[in-house]
């Protein structure tokens, strides 16, 4: 959580701080802040709330004033709470006692309450209750205040980091150096280099259309960024060599464009994203899942059972990807939420294939049972977004979703692209153990090659959906039901509408609702029932039934033509039909579009829910 940034160059500081951190908003945005060192001192304003409250600020007393084109050094942090309340005290950058040094900071320091006792003892005064905040005074005990070599801060620096424990990203400047500086212990950060300028950031994001290449730092690694050279150390001070990546990213990909959300702009993304995941994955009739996925047909042979890990949306479709590896491929398989598996014994053998999912490629929790069945030798490979994240580093295998840069922290199109890329897998194991013959997969090709047109179909609900979402909008409590394959459909729907609107939402497999679940429906509930001609379909015309008689308002997701579902709905969404394993990707269309109007509707920040980041990088 939290977005750091840094910039060394000649453009207009203040405004290249304030577009990196608009893209690292996603990542927390509780408080924001910057800093620039200039002619001797560090200027500095921060604020709790979000950017456009920084900018006012800066609008109406601005940092400082200076000749255009000079070369400057700035920082920049926009803030997800963990140490400390969210306040104006709390907001990054921090300085130490004699303002000579100004850090950002992402992740935690676990450390910092003994480490802030000794501070005080020593004479140190503290702004704020955040755990960042001893970093700079330990620093400060290292360093002579008025000269100091690059060298002797470099060990400063070295022996400082030796004192942290935890996990962390930062980011420092000093007006005694003509450098930006980055360290990297467990949190991500990234080093880019333009002309004459440079950045480091928590994201890639933060460095388009400006950097052109890219280092990726790793744990233990500092880096020292002048406006025309970098060079990184280990965590000992000793000078290190590293291979840059071109940065292939446009500013198109990460701006909103025509739409007045992201969110929209990337559920309107998903029949191109299918289109190029079908060009990428299948050539003639070949499977293709890339060059980071290195199970050979041996391996694959000798899984004995697939165990499924994720967080949030990703787990919703590791439960779907359940289906088709218990159905197609014939593999036993669980689905775990991460964070419940990191502290349950791992009961998994050397034959047990672990899937981790994630859009981020750094979700904390999703990366620490990754890390835990690597250290148990148990074969691993993500399904990954972010290429040259933490997971793209540390899983055995990989396969990216190329889903492009999804920045709504509600996440749609990595979830379509996530349950594409889990179809194909299923299909490729499938193909190796002999569980599928060729006519058969063929079928199973040819239906998921119309997806994106019927998608492109669905998309054209639309305005449908926002007149009923009017209807609606105003309810305190929505079930969702779904039954099968469409279950985790019914938890996303409900997952989407309540992170986006902050109305309470529950899913529910239709066949449990007589369990318990069913007494929560009223005259006033909204019921969302997915009820598609598949092999549950009768079950759940008979669900929808029972919550009728108790006063529910259904509203259903079903087939074209089906008229059965206009007698018992209040209102329908009509989708095409497809195949039973592929109904997921067409039913995800009209589940987000009504949590996207309904949170437009109550007027609610749809990009940046409240209380929420995009990647969950704390434990
Ligand atoms: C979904 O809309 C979420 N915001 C959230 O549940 C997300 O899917 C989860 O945090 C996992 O993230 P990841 O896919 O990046 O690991």
């Amino acid at each position: 959580m939290c977005g750091i940034v840094g910039y060394i160059g000649s453009r207009d500081i203040i405004s290249v701080l304030l577009v990196a951190l608009e893209r690292l908003e996603y990542r927390g945005y509780d408080s924001c802040g910057i800093a620039v060192s200039y002619q001797g001192r560090i200027f500095i304003k921060k604020t709790a709330g979000r950017l456009f409250k920084l900018k006012e600020i800066l609008n109406s007393s601005p940092l400082f004033s200076h000749e255009e084109g000079e070369t400057l050094i700035g920082i920049g942090h926009t803030r997800w709470a963990t140490h400390g309340k969210v306040s104006d005290e709390n907001a990054h950058p921090f300085l130490d006692c004699e303002k000579k040094l100004a850090i950002v900071h992402n992740g935690i320091i676990e450390n910092f309450q003994e480490l802030k006792e000794r501070l005080i003892n020593n004479g140190h005064k503290f702004e704020s209750e955040t755990d960042t905040e001893v970093i700079v005074h330990l620093l400060e005990e290292k360093i002579k205040k008025d000269h100091i070599s690059e060298k002797d801060f470099l060990k400063a620096l070295s022996e400082t980091l030796k004192e942290l424990k935890g996990s962390f990203a930062l980011c420092l400047i000093s007006p005694l150096f003509d450098f930006l500086i980055g360290i990297k212990k467990g949190s991500p950060l990234l080093c880019g280099i333009g002309k004459n300028e440079g950045m480091i950031a928590s994201d890639i994001l933060a460095l388009v259309g400006i950097c052109k290449k890219v280092y990726i730092m790793e744990d233990g690694e500092i880096c020292f960024l002048k406006k025309d050279k970098v060079n990184f150390y280990n965590e000992n001070g000793e000078k290190i060599e590293k291979d840059a990546q071109t940065l292939d990213l446009k500013v198109k990909e990460v701006s909103k464009g025509r739409y007045r959300h992201f969110m929209r702009k990337e559920i309107f993304e998903q029949p191109k994203i299918l289109t190029e995941n079908l060009e990428k994955r299948l050539y003639d009739k070949e499977i293709l899942l890339g060059e980071s996925f290195h199970l050979y047909p041996e391996d694959i042979k000798h899984i004995t059972n697939i165990v499924i890990q994720a967080c949030g949306t990703s787990y919703h479709a590791g439960l779907i990807g359940r289906d088709y590896f218990e159905r197609i491929s014939e593999i036993p398989t669980t689905v775990e939420i991460a964070s419940e598996l990191i502290s349950r014994p791992f009961l998994f053998n050397n034959n047990t294939l672990m899937i981790a999912i994630s859009q981020s490629g750094e979700t904390a929790d999703t990366l620490a049972a990754l890390r835990a069945a690597k250290e148990r030798k148990i074969k691993s490979l993500a399904i990954l977004n972010v290429k040259r994240s933490s997971m793209d580093r540390e899983a055995d295998n990989v396969i990216f979703i190329n889903a492009g840069p999804e920045i709504g922290v509600a996440s749609t199109k990595a979830y379509t692209a996530q349950i594409f890329n889990l179809f194909i897998l299923a299909l490729y194991f499938a193909l190796i153990r002999e569980k599928i013959n060729t006519e058969k997969l063929n079928n199973y090709l040819k239906e998921l090659k119309t997806i994106p047109e019927k998608i492109k179909k669905t998309l054209l609900l639309d305005k449908i959906i926002k007149r009923v979402a009017k209807k609606y909008y105003n309810s305190p409590h929505f079930v969702f039901l779904g039954r099968g394959i469409n279950y985790p459909s019914a938890l996303e729907g409900a997952l989407k509408l309540k992170e986006i609107s902050y109305i309470h939402a529950a899913g529910y497999p239709a066949g449990e609702m007589k369990h318990g679940p069913i007494s929560v429906i009223s005259e006033e509930t909204p019921v969302i029932c997915i009820c598609v001609k598949d092999s549950t379909y009768e079950k759940m015309i008979s669900n929808i039934m029972e919550a009728k008689a108790r006063g529910g308002r259904i509203i259903t997701i079903g087939n074209e033509n089906d008229k059965r579902l206009k007698e018992i709905s209040e209102d329908v969404f009509y989708l095409p039909a497809t195949i039973e394993f592929l109904t997921p990707l067409l039913v995800a269309i009209p589940l987000q579009l009504f949590a996207y109007h309904i949170a437009c509707l109550r007027g609610c920040d749809v990009d940046k829910p409240r209380h929420l980041a995009k990647s969950v990088t704390v434990l």
